[in-house]
C-alpha cells in the first residue's frame, strides 16, 4: 500500500478515536501539535514532553469537579468556612500540616530513598484510623505483606489501616470512590500509571496527569490526600516541579540516613505557615516526634576544635542551635568550594566578602563547609557563623568554649539583623552558651544572664572580636 494511503487511513483512526495528543515544554510550560526537539515558544531544548491522550469528549469536563461556584459574588458576601483539619496524632507532623489533615487537601511529601516517608504515613493513618477515620494505604512499592512487616516492626499489629496494591490510575481512582476514605496515601505518585498515557510509569507526563486525575478526585469527594514523591539527583521532586503547583502543601524530609535525626520542612502550605520543621528520630519502633529539638544539630566535642562555629537558625517557630563546620586545606590549580547544608553560591559571595573587606584569603584553598546532622540552612543568618569557621579552620586556632554566632553578611562587608535575634539568644543562653557575636541591631537592651555580647557592625570587626576571644 503507499505511504500516502497509511498516513491518511491513520488519520482518520485518530479522528474516529477522537484521540489529542500533546507536547508540553517542561520549562514554559508551552503547547506544541508535534514533538520538536527545540521548543517554540521559549526556544529551550529537550524539554518537549508527551502531555495528553484522550477523547475531546471529557477534555471539554476536565476541570468540572474544581469549579463549584458559577456565580460572581462579592468577596465580603462569601461566607469565610474555618477550615476542618484532622490531627495525624502525631505532634510534629501536625505542627508541618498547620494543625492536621485538610478535608479535600492534597499534601506532596518529598524525600530521599528510605528516609522514612513510608514509615511515617503508615504511623500517621494508623493513628487516624485508630482516632475513627476511615484510611487507604495505597502502596505501589511495596506488597501488601511487606506493608504488614513494617506494621508489626512498629508495634501496630492490629491495625485497621486499608492497605491497597495497585498502581493503575483508574483503579486506585475507583477504589477511592468506592470506599470514600477520610485520608488517603498514595505510595508513590511515580509508580501510578494512567493507561491513557503511553510513556512509562514515572514519566513527567504520567506523573503529572496522575496527580492531576488524584487532584481532582480529592477535591470533589472531599478525600484528604497524600502523595508520595521521590526526589531526583539534584534534589527536587521528579516531574520539574510541576507537581508543586498542584497541590496545597508541600513537605521535604530533610536530614542525614546515617544519622537518627529526620526534619519535615514545609516549602508550601495553603493552610499553614511555610518553613515550619517538624522534628523526628527514627527508632526501632518508627518514627518519634522530638518536642524539644534545639540542641540536637550539635556535635559534642570535648575541647573546642579549629573550623566549627554554632549558630542558632530560626526556622518556622523554634529557635535551633546548628553547628557549622569549615575545613581550609591547601588545594591544588583550581581549589574546590564544597559545601553540605548550605547554598554553594553563598559560600562563593563570602569567601569574596571575607577577601576583600576582612584581607582573609582562601583563594588557593579548597573550602568545604558543613551543617552538622543533615539540617538544610537557607537562612543567610547563617553567613557570619560560616565565615568565623572558615578563618578559624584557616588559621588553625578554635573558637572559644560557648561561643555562638549568627548575622548576615552583605556584600559591601556590613553585618545586617537577623530576624527575632533575641529568641535566638535566649535559646543559646538556656543552652548553656556564654559569649556570642551578632549584629549591632540584634544586641538585647537588657542583658541576658550568662550571656556576653559582642556587637558588630562589619565582618571585620567581627572577626577582630573572635580573635581577640580565641
Ligand atoms: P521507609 O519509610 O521505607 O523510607 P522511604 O519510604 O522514605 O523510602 O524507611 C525505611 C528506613 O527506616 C529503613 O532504612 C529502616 C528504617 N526503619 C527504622 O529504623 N525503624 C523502623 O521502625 C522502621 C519501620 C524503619
Ligand atoms: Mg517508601
Amino acid at each position: 500500500m503507499p505511504p500516502v494511503n497509511v498516513t491518511r487511513r491513520t488519520r482518520i483512526i485518530r479522528r474516529m478515536a477522537k484521540e489529542k495528543t500533546n507536547y508540553c515544554c517542561s520549562e514554559c510550560g508551552g503547547v506544541s501539535p508535534k514533538w520538536l526537539g527545540k521548543c517554540p515558544h521559549c526556544n529551550a531544548w529537550n524539554t518537549l514532553i508527551e502531555s495528553t491522550v484522550e477523547s475531546s469528549a471529557p477534555a471539554r469536563n476536565r476541570f468540572a469537579s474544581l469549579a463549584k461556584t458559577a456565580e460572581v459574588a462579592t468577596l465580603g458576601d462569601i461566607e469565610a468556612m474555618d477550615l476542618d483539619r484532622t490531627p495525624t496524632g502525631h505532634e510534629e507532623l501536625d505542627r508541618v500540616l498547620g494543625g492536621g489533615m485538610v478535608e479535600g487537601g492534597v499534601v506532596l511529601i518529598g524525600g530521599d530513598p528510605g528516609i522514612g516517608k513510608s514509615t511515617l504515613l503508615l504511623q500517621a493513618l494508623d493513628s487516624l484510623q485508630r482516632s475513627g477515620r476511615s484510611t487507604l494505604y495505597v502502596t505501589g512499592e511495596e506488597s501488601g505483606a511487606q506493608i504488614a512487616l513494617r506494621s508489626r516492626r512498629l508495634g501496630l499489629g492490629h491495625s485497621q489501616v486499608k492497605v491497597l496494591a495497585e498502581i493503575q490510575l483508574d483503579k486506585i481512582l475507583a477504589t477511592l470512590e468506592a470506599t470514600k476514605p477520610d485520608v488517603a496515601v498514595i505510595d508513590s505518585i511515580q509508580t501510578v500509571y494512567s493507561e491513557q498515557l503511553t510513556s512509562a510509569p514515572g514519566s513527567v507526563a504520567q506523573v503529572r496527569e496522575c496527580a492531576a486525575h488524584l487532584t481532582r478526585c480529592a477535591k470533589a469527594s472531599g478525600v484528604g490526600m497524600v502523595l508520595v514523591g521521590h526526589v531526583t539527583k539534584d534534589g527536587s521532586l521528579a516531574g520539574p516541579r510541576v507537581l508543586e503547583h498542584m497541590v496545597d502543601t508541600v513537605l521535604y524530609f530533610e536530614g542525614d540516613t546515617h544519622s537518627s535525626f529526620r526534619l519535615v520542612r514545609a516549602i508550601k502550605n495553603r493552610f499553614g505557615a511555610v518553613n515550619e520543621i517538624g522534628v523526628f528520630a527514627m527508632t526501632e519502633k518508627g518514627l518519634k516526634g522530638v518536642s524539644n529539638p534545639s540542641a540536637i544539630f550539635l556535635s559534642q566535642h570535648a575541647e573546642p576544635v579549629p573550623g566549627s562555629c554554632v549558630m542558632v537558625t530560626l526556622e518556622g517557630t523554634r529557635p535551633m542551635l546548628v553547628e557549622i563546620q569549615a575545613l581550609v586545606d591547601s588545594g591544588g590549580p583550581s581549589p574546590r568550594r564544597l559545601s553540605v547544608g548550605l547554598d554553594k553560591d553563598r559560600l562563593a559571595m563570602l569567601l569574596a566578602v571575607l577577601h576583600r573587606h576582612a584581607g582573609v584569603a582562601c583563594m588557593d584553598q579548597d573550602v568545604f563547609v558543613n551543617a552538622v546532622g543533615g539540617v538544610r540552612i537557607s537562612e543567610p543568618a547563617a553567613d557570619l557563623a560560616v565565615l568565623l569557621a572558615i578563618t578559624s579552620s584557616l588559621r588553625g586556632k578554635p573558637l572559644p568554649k560557648g561561643f555562638l554566632a549568627f548575622g548576615e553578611v552583605g556584600l559591601a562587608g556590613e553585618v545586617r539583623p537577623a530576624p527575632r535575634g533575641q529568641e535566638r539568644l535566649k535559646e543559646a543562653a538556656k543552652l548553656g552558651f556564654s559569649v556570642a557575636v551578632v549584629p549591632k541591631a540584634n544586641a538585647p537592651k537588657k542583658p541576658i544572664d550568662g550571656l556576653t555580647i559582642h556587637a558588630v557592625e562589619r565582618v571585620e570587626q567581627a572577626m577582630e572580636a573572635a580573635r581577640s576571644l580565641a
